[in-house]
């Protein structure tokens, strides 16, 4: 680089920095008119946000003949506050509000719904249009009643950007229909606020290459607006715009979720020079979702979302990227479908932005149909093959669908069809004998589903979230029916009333389905109050605890320390993990409570702890060799399935001795899953979040080079076998320098062919020479530098076997007294499969396998 090129670079940072003040000015509106209907004085809402009354404001005015102020008989629980909307205003025939505005900009106009009785008139009674100055119509034969219903919300708030009049005013008429008896139309809060030109370039029109659409005058409806890869973001955490993000992840389609990633926290996004930062909120650029880390996998399936909206118009899709981790063009290079047709060829975004950090946003407009069946967009995302990039990955940070009005000046659509699963969900609520899970749960959703800024997505998350629940086929059927529901949590707004996002919103129905829930005061009696007595283990996370559950189950719970900030993501993934997993040899969870901002995860017990307690650092009377080699081949088989028998590679993340539990018939057993990932994250040093892990089992490259791979594991298990034949720590400062790390100590022993030095004394003269030198061969192989040197848990698993072979054969020449004491755990009954499992996690196939497998393996023959 020379001198002058580096001085320019040097110039286009300052640019870059400056930029980044200038614009973090942010956008003011000139009119942000709030209007409490109904109502005769001012007041704020939960958020602290003023809301005139529509009586008194000076910049409105009320035409009507027959307009009624009308209070709520009923305040719905789930209201996040009084104001607008227990109060509204009644029209039982044509009205209008007029607001004077600025006239030169766009202006959001949220419309807010509670349907209840007002005045004595029934809700189910109110159908009515709504309809601009301009002539454009936003709804037509709407009814909050029947659209809330669907949507189980107890209040709907309609989003749509609009121009303003030539002269400068928004006009509304509220039109009760006609084609009904006594209707009546009602509105609880009006919002008018002015709002940058965000759709101010063409978008393409998917599926032919020299179409454009220009958004232009049109008014515009919003569909969906989503934080991919992160949280809901509410109305006040976005800049000056007041917009609602939401969790992207009820509407994946199918077990491709990818992976999720966060910028590390000196990451600062990077405005270019002169564009404005408020086309979404940094949140949404600091999260994204990814395929994955198996380029295999990525390449046999697209990252899909499903959103339903209505036939018939034509919709801007946007797509917010921020590259996170890539820093050079050609790294991640994707394809962009939408409706089946390619939207995108060889997207790149580091090739659009030049540079790590940078938002960015592209526009795609697609018309859909009105054919039966066409009432869906979506979106998928496929590695471009055509681009050959160095990693076959696709990236998304957040995604917005909007509904442009058609040529006749309309927005509006049906009214939503309530959902079977509504129907289902209320034929539950009045089953006795259920009284406590369907209710809460179904209270859950109503709660949640209020905060959801705009109508449709609930609707289409019930209708995703149905289809999904088919697809999982529950049967069990206390847990089956609350799930849905459960999982219609995902984008409420809990957490908009409380501000916190809860774990459970962004727990997969899977997840939910396959676990049972527990509540707080069940937890409590089956810890006798977290009696300390109980304790039977202490982490970063909080507590262990025994229990008993059901009379005589014990079980041990995990009590999370409230104040861990990792805290809800481990709790997430350990339950997202576990519920999709189930193994003889992985730790199983029976289910979860997450209430008093508690999370709490209830296990199987395991009567015999941790591996590592039997081995050193106990007074437990140390297990004999074939027992540890048992061990270990539970373990591996554990971490085998995790590796190749569900349908994503799992990697665990955090293999050690403690991680390993041993039940009452010694089976052993993985467990802690908090720190699971589906996929490396390929981080670039500077973006990363912190290496997770526990020191002495790190892999080195992936310390290196932060990419975690299935290898990683396999590092970590090396150093658990050597723990296991040392029986010493995995780092123990106390000794010499180079013996420190057990994984280089071990290491240089069998590189000098002096292992045996270091074998843990009691087991001296009770391993059979062959079996050690495999055994130490497989541990050492595990511990090359390179992952992709190292073999695979698949062949871990296969030597360690073989090592039981020869160590069995030399024992049955020498039998050794204290054998009975172990039930061998690839004994009878053993129902695992060594061969990749079928991804559903059963363990059927099993016993044959497992028998070619040791015919395969025994030296001697039978
Ligand atoms: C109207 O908006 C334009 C552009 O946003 C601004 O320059 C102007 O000052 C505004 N006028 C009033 C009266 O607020
Ligand atoms: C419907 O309208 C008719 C007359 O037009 C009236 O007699 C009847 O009471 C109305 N029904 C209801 C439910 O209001
Ligand atoms: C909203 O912003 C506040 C203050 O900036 C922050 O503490 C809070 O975590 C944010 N909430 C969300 C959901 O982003
Ligand atoms: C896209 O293709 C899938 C699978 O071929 C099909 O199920 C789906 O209905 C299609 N979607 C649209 C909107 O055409
Ligand atoms: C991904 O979607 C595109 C467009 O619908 C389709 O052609 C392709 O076959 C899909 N690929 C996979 C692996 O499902
Ligand atoms: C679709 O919309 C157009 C207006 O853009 C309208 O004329 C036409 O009747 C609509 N078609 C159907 C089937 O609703
Ligand atoms: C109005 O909406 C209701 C409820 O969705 C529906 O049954 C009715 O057919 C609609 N009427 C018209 C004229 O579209």
């Amino acid at each position: 680089m020379n001198p002058s090129s580096g001085f320019l670079r040097f110039l286009h940072i300052i640019l870059l920095v400056l930029a980044f003040c200038v614009s973090d000015g942010a956008y003011v509106p000139s009119d942000e008119i709030l209007l409490d209907c109904g109502s005769s004085s001012e007041a704020a809402d939960a958020d602290g946000r003023k809301w005139l009354a529509d009586s008194t404001s000076s910049k409105t005015t009320l035409t009507s003949k027959d307009s009624t102020p009308a209070t709520a008989v009923f305040q719905d629980p789930s209201l996040p506050s009084d104001v607008p909307y227990m109060t509204a205003r009644i029209f039982s025939s044509e009205s209008t509000y007029r607001f004077a505005v600025n006239k030169s900009d766009r202006h959001w106009l949220r419309l807010h719904f509670y349907p209840s009785t007002y005045n004595g008139l029934p809700p189910e009674n109110s159908y009515f249009s709504v309809s601009t100055g301009d002539g454009i119509t936003l709804l037509k034969n709407f009814s909050a009643y029947v659209t809330a219903k669907a949507l189980t919300q107890a209040y709907i708030i309609k989003e749509f950007s609009i121009l303003p009049s030539s002269d400068g005013s928004i006009s509304l008429t509220f039109t009760p229909s006609d084609k009904y008896n006594a209707s009546f139309a009602f509105v609880n809060g009006i919002e008018v606020i002015s709002m940058p030109d965000i759709f101010d370039q063409p978008a393409q029109l998917v599926g032919f290459s020299d179409q454009d659409v220009e958004v232009g005058t049109s008014a515009v409806l919003t569909m969906y607006r989503l934080n991919v890869g992160g949280q809901y973001v509410p109305p006040n955490n976005d800049s000056s715009l007041s917009r609602t993000w939401y969790d992207d992840s009820p509407y994946l389609y199918g077990a491709g979720f990818g992976v999720t990633f966060a910028a590390g926290n000196d990451l600062k996004l990077q405005y270019p020079e002169g564009s404005p930062d408020y086309f979404a909120p940094t949140d949404v650029y600091q999260t994204a979702r990814s395929m994955g880390p198996d380029p295999k996998v990525n390449m046999n399936y697209n990252l899909t979302w499903i959103f339903q909206i209505d036939a018939n118009f034509t919709y801007i899709v946007r797509f917010h990227f921020c590259e996170l981790q890539m820093t050079k063009v050609n790294e991640r290079v994707f394809d962009i479908f939408i409706n089946n047709r390619t939207a995108q060829e060889q997207a790149d975004v580091i090739g659009w932005t030049s540079e790590t950090a940078v938002p960015m946003h592209k526009d795609y407009a697609v018309f859909v149909a009105d054919q039966p069946g066409e009432d869906q967009i979506w979106v998928a995302l496929h590695p471009s093959v055509s681009a050959k990039p160095e990693y076959y990955d696709a990236i998304l940070n957040g995604l917005e669908i909007f509904k442009v009005s058609d040529n006749a000046g309309n927005l509006a659509g049906p009214n939503p069809e309530p959902s079977a699963l509504l129907a289902e969900a209320e034929l539950e609520d009045d089953q006795p004998g259920f009284e406590s899970k369907p209710n809460g749960k179904l209270h859950i959703i109503t709660r949640a589903a209020g905060g959801a800024a705009v109508a449709s997505v609930a609707l289409a998350i019930f209708l995703v979230v149905y289809q999904r629940k088919k697809r999982t086929d529950v049967n069990d059927s206390a847990g089956g029916n609350w799930l849905p529901l459960y999982g219609g949590n995902s984008y409420t707004g809990n957490s908009t009333v409380s501000g916190k996002s809860t774990a459970s919103s962004h727990l997969s129905n899977l997840a939910a389905a396959n676990c049972r829930y527990f509540s707080f005061p069940e937890i409590k009696k089956a810890t006798k109050s977290f009696d300390e007595s109980l304790v039977i283990g202490v982490g970063g996370f909080g507590k262990v605890y025994k229990g008993i559950i059901d009379e005589g189950t014990k079980v041990a719970i995990k009590r999370s320390n409230p104040s861990s900030e990792q805290g809800v993501n481990e709790f997430q993934t350990e339950i997202e993990m576990l519920s999709k997993l189930r193994h003889k040899h992985l730790v199983s969870l029976i289910g979860f409570c997450e209430e008093n901002g508690e999370m709490i995860l209830v296990y199987d017990y395991m009567g015999h702890g941790t591996l590592r307690e039997h081995i050193y650092k106990s007074n437990k009377p140390p297990l004999s060799w074939k027992q540890r080699l048992e061990i270990c081949i539970g373990a591996a088989r554990g971490l085998h399935y995790l590796h190749t028998g569900a349908r994503y590679p799992i990697i665990h993340r955090d293999v050690k001795t403690t991680n390993i539990l041993v039940d009452e018939n010694w089976v052993a057993k993985v467990s802690d899953f908090g720190l699971s990932k589906t996929g490396p994250t390929m981080n670039q040093s500077h973006v990363s979040t912190v290496v997770k892990g526990s020191f002495g089992y790190l892999d080195p490259e992936y310390f290196r080079r932060q990419q975690l791979t299935d290898k990683s594991d396999v590092y970590s298990f090396g150093v658990v076998l050597f723990e296991v034949l040392c029986a010493r720590a995995a780092l123990n400062p106390s000794l010499p320098r180079e013996q420190v790390s057990l994984a280089d100590w071990a290491l240089h022993c069998q590189k000098k062919g002096v292992l045996g030095d270091i074998v843990d004394p009691l087991l001296e003269g009770k391993i059979s020479p062959e079996c050690l030198k495999k055994f130490a061969e497989t541990a050492e192989m595990c511990l090359l530098e390179h992952g992709v040197d190292r073999p695979s848990m698949g062949s871990v698993l296969w030597n360690l076997e073989y090592a039981l072979q020869l160590q069995e054969s030399f024992e049955s020449g020498n039998p050794v007294a204290d054998e009975g004491a172990v039930k061998p755990a690839s004994a009878a009954g053993d129902g695992d499969s060594f061969v990749a499992g079928s991804g559903t996690g059963e363990e059927a196939d099993a016993l044959t396998t497992t028998a070619v497998f040791s015919q395969l393996v025994h030296p001697t023959g039978r």
